[in-house]
């Protein structure tokens, strides 16, 4: 089919070059001049493991293509994707101008029948609000139908992830769009639940909010574990060999973070709120998460005693492993925090230390891992990166000033860790 995909965001870059993959005609469509540019020749703006050459695949197969105009993207796609940005408003509601905004673009340029398919998180009803709205402003009066077909995607393995889905979800208000919606995804082999578009909006909120509560109940536990001498790891493989509850997604940790779980919550409390529930549940899966930061900071300055003078190394930036994004990453906030209690820091990350420039200053960035804890007075861990696994432990004991690991992801074997010297404080693993 010919598909459109406005927003070439991590969503909309991903689902068009993975549309264009399994064997559409796509579009992608994105207001930045410059981006598209870049895109064009060649380029890709973030980093997300085998992105880029399948982008170079397919546009060398002739199946996508990239412009910054909506009017041409109107016009050529059957089915029209929105993956525009929908960021969190200072009280925690989502702003939706930019979906609003590409609502009346494309109804201006509208002259046939198009499915409109919504990929962006968005609260439940906004459907039926971009139903309202395309009516008003397609001069044209031609027919569509708006789709809720959120997206499921994880940063790091977001191709994966679009190739083999647990489920699609379509959500509609009639039975008209929804053969083309099965063509569109014949590919992918995976279940198909077709729903109304108020529950398919929902679905999206109520399973990141589940996700992120069972981050902050293991991390929860966690706080039990410490007290009582018990190990977090054990205790989530003991959780989790009950099919009815899993084992993914109880890793304890700093704390959840991104662009999407912490934006999320917020924005389903405010959803709740607003349709008169109070969902105190999320409000505590919040201070949760806090709090777990809060946890592991107070251990580092238990230990160190004062901060001031002292320059601690950091692994990784980046909210978790396999991406370069650091929106909403504990660890830029932990380093700030660092920071701010007058420690100097020395950082690394595999990918995210660009981006991370930007935003921290008057730190040392330093390309190799295994040199950030040179003349240290403590090393911590961040971010889950899979290479942090493989440090030279020898020669990082060597390189600091005192032996002292802090490992906000439970990298390490504490016994392993003590027995070559360090003094070793994890997450949730006895009184570490
Ligand atoms: C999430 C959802 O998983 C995805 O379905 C949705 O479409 C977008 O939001 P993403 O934000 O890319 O994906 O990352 P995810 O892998 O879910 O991790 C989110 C955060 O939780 C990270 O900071 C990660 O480090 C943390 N996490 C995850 C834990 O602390 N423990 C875990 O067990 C799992």
């Amino acid at each position: 089919m010919n598909i459109t995909m406005i927003g070439t965001g991590y969503v909309g870059l991903v689902t068009g070059t993975c549309f264009a993959e399994i064997g559409h005609q796509v579009i992608c469509v994105d207001n930045d001049v410059a981006k598209v540019q870049l895109l064009q020749s060649g380029g890709i703006p973030i980093f997300e493991p085998g992105l880029k050459e399948l982008v170079a695949k397919n546009v060398a197969a002739g199946r996508l293509s990239f412009s910054d105009s909506i009017a041409e993207g109107v016009e050529k796609g059957e089915a029209i994707f929105i993956g525009v940005s929908t960021p969190p408003l200072p009280d925690g509601a989502v702003d939706l101008s930019f979906i609003e905004k590409v609502a009346r673009e494309i109804a201006a340029h509208m002259r046939s029948y198009k499915i409109i398919v919504d990929k962006s998180t968005v609260p439940v009803k906004t459907g039926d609000k971009m139903v309202e709205t395309i009516k008003r402003y397609c001069k044209a009066h031609a027919e569509f139908d708006v789709v809720s077909n959120p997206e499921f995607l994880r940063e790091g393995s977001a191709v994966a992830d679009f190739l083999k889905p647990d489920r699609i979800v379509i959500g509609v208000r009639s039975p008209r769009p929804v053969p083309a919606m099965k063509e569109i995804y014949g590919a992918i082999s995976a279940p198909i639940i077709v729903t109304d578009i108020n529950s398919a909006e929902l679905i999206k909120h109520a399973s990141n909010s589940f996700l992120a509560l069972k981050i902050s109940y293991i991390n929860a536990i966690s706080a039990v574990c410490e007290a009582t001498g018990a190990n977090v790891q054990e205790v989530a493989a003991g959780m989790g060999m009950d099919e009815r509850i899993g084992r993914k997604f109880l890793d304890a940790s700093l704390g959840f973070g991104g662009s999407c779980f912490p934006k999320d919550l917020s924005a389903f409390i405010k959803i709740s709120e607003q349709v008169g529930y109070s969902f105190d549940l999320l409000k505590e899966v919040q201070k949760i998460n806090s709090c777990q930061m809060e946890r592991f900071l107070k251990k580092i300055s238990d230990t160190l005693w004062v901060l001031k003078d002292k320059t601690i190394g950091v692994l990784g930036l980046a909210f978790k492993q396999n991406t370069d994004d650091i929106r909403m990453s504990p660890a830029i906030a932990l380093c700030q925090r660092l920071q701010k209690d007058g420690a100097q820091l020395r950082v690394h990350d595999p990918q995210a230390m660009p981006k991370a420039r930007a935003v921290l200053k008057d730190v040392t960035f330093v390309e190799e891992m295994n040199d950030v804890a040179l003349g240290c007075d403590a090393l911590v861990v961040a971010t889950e990166w899979e290479q942090f696994k493989s440090l030279d432990l020898e020669r990082v004991r060597a390189s600091l000033s005192h032996p002292i690991l802090f490992d906000g992801r439970n990298l390490f074997d504490p016994s392993e860790m003590e027995k070559l010297g360090f003094v070793y404080k994890s997450i949730g693993r006895g009184q570490s």
